[in-house]
């Protein structure tokens, strides 16, 4: 008996104090829940589907193996090409797919990837052998398997203007000239189109080590002779020509830019371009750079840390843009970003092999949604590579394919393709590790052309939840439904033997009098519909 009083008041005394620590709690509790508005009453620009571009570079396993098996492999495929690949591609809306690179670009010879093979050498990546087996046709048809556009990059440090205007004759000319003949004895008759065309690659590096001015000599004269000879391609539907531009943080880009923009505003009838490109890895040691699986919270900061530099340059560049182009005729194309780790231990370090993890799928989400809040200048991106290389989509190995987190945080920004951006305001604070701060949430919204709104919330601390609650200006929300990407841990991946570690799932999602509560998981990504 006085046993169990001793039990009673010792529970009474349990809650109390629970209670008291609740109450004092709760302030910051409510403190916690982050108010977030979006306003459809002000709608920005399109966020062009093209910043969704994927880039395929004759690299490594990137394309002999991850899309190039051959008719007669056991792999099943089309005509050569992985059918597993161009299924998981397909269900992405991948815009357009760059090619043949990269470096590799500047050393391609397209007549050795059409007819009867020429076996080369691919010196920038291993110096393996390249057999050309995957060539214009080849890439042609991949991109229709895959429901995507070209974006070629022509050869401007070791070729010719006549070599990239025949190489554009062969593919686009309707009219019967011998290289459209030869066209068709090879398969196509009917003159393919390309939306864009990449005026050389890297050109002050790895493109030819060239001047700003060099380059620019190089640019007029491309741009004047490489003609896009399809009939269906003329006026607004034209190919866009794409000037090499900068490289990553460096002052020596300011110059590049100006350069190639100034001389763009002075330009006379003869030449002209539609967009400059910029490129830009998240690397912070090249010498020593950061491994790809099996790090902690540290190395998750700083990568993420270093990455939300693009920001920075594209305001950088963009301020150089309006000076000579205050109508922003021409677009910004990031053709080439993502992370860049040390090789996977035991790959050839030419190949550029690295696993991808939450970590990659938080700086996936938080570089798209910078583009989509330029949206007005960058109209154009290309995540480096597609399938095997760098921050890629897909890994294959032999018969087997793996969809990265990479992929997930693609497939489910799909409805952000060409939807209206929706300015989004709110205020999460800052997560804290060590020495580096970074913004705690991120967010964009857009309206598709259906009416249907989509927010996306980026949740970067790695450690706590955060609930936001979403008003919406203009729409009077009445159902959402979304889903979320995490994982355990900041560097999780998805292998061959457990594929489905990081892979959305649903997410709840309360809507009270028009305002949607949703608690965002740690180091997670989530996408709503609401309607
Ligand atoms: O994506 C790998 C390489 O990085 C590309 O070939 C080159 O353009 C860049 O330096």
């Amino acid at each position: 008996m006085v046993r169990s009083s001793y039990t009673l008041t010792k529970f009474v005394s349990i809650v109390t104090l629970g209670l008291i620590i609740l109450f004092c709690r709760l302030p910051v509790l409510a403190q916690d829940k982050v108010q977030l508005s979006v306003d459809t009453t002000k709608p920005g620009p399109k966020i062009d589907r093209n910043i969704f571009g994927q880039f395929a570079e004759h690299l490594g396993y990137g394309v002999y193996e991850g899309i190039w098996v051959g008719p007669d492999s056991k792999i099943p495929n089309t005509r050569g090409i992985r059918n597993d690949v161009v299924a998981a591609l397909k269900a992405l809306k991948v815009p357009n797919v760059r090619w043949p690179g990269g470096c590799f670009a500047d050393e391609y010879h397209w007549r050795k990837g059409i007819g009867t093979r020429i076996v080369t050498l691919n010196p920038n990546w291993g110096g393996v052998i390249e057999p050309n087996t995957f060539g214009t046709h080849e890439f042609m048809d991949f991109i229709d398997q895959v429901g995507s556009q070209a974006y070629l990059s022509i050869n401007v440090g070791s070729g010719t203007p006549q070599e990239a205007a025949e190489w554009l004759e062969y593919l686009t000319a309707a009219q019967p000239t011998t290289l459209a003949k030869e066209r068709a004895a090879n398969g196509h008759p009917a003159p393919y189109k390309i939306p864009m065309l990449g005026i050389g690659n890297e050109s002050w590096d790895c493109g030819g080590n060239m001047t700003p001015e060099y380059y620019l000599r190089q640019l007029t004269i491309y741009s004047r002779f490489v003609r896009n000879l399809n009939p269906a391609q003329q006026g607004k539907d034209q190919m866009l020509k794409i000037a090499v531009g900068p490289g990553g943080g460096e002052a020596r880009w300011t110059e590049w830019t100006d350069t190639i923009m100034k001389a763009w505003e002075k330009r006379q009838w003869s030449w002209d371009m539609q967009g400059l490109s910029m490129h830009n890895y998240t690397v912070i040691n090249w010498e020593n750079k950061f491994v790809s699986v099996g790090f902690g919270e540290k190395e998750y900061s700083q990568i993420l840390k270093e990455t939300l530099k693009m920001e920075e340059l594209v305001n950088k560049h963009s301020a150089i843009m309006d000076k000579y182009d205050p109508q922003k005729k021409i677009a910004l194309i990031v053709d080439e970003w993502g992370s860049w780790y040390a090789p996977l231990p035991g790959s050839n370090p030419g190949f550029l092999v690295q696993q991808n993890s939450m970590r990659d799928a938080i700086l996936a989400a938080l570089n798209l949604n910078i583009f989509a809040r330029h949206a007005d200048r960058v109209r154009g991106a290309n995540i480096a590579q597609m399938i095997n290389v760098l921050q890629a989509m897909i890994m294959t190995d032999k018969e087997k394919m793996v969809l990265t987190p990479t992929y997930h945080v693609f497939k489910m920004y799909l409805p952000f393709q060409d939807a209206t951006f929706m300015p989004v305001t709110f205020n999460a604070g800052t997560y804290t590790t060590g020495d580096i701060s970074l913004p705690r949430v991120d967010a964009i919204a857009a309206k598709d052309s259906s009416g249907k709104l989509w927010l996306e919330l980026t949740n970067v601390d790695p450690n706590k939840p955060v609930e936001i609650e979403a008003s919406v200006a203009g729409l009077n929300a009445q159902s959402a439904s979304g889903e979320t990407l995490t994982a355990p841990k900041v560097d999780s991946v998805n292998t061959f033997d457990t594929p489905n570690t990081v892979t959305p799932k649903p997410v709840n999602v309360k809507i009270q009098n028009g305002k949607l509560t949703i608690k965002l998981d740690p180091k997670s990504v989530t996408v709503v519909a609401i309607s």
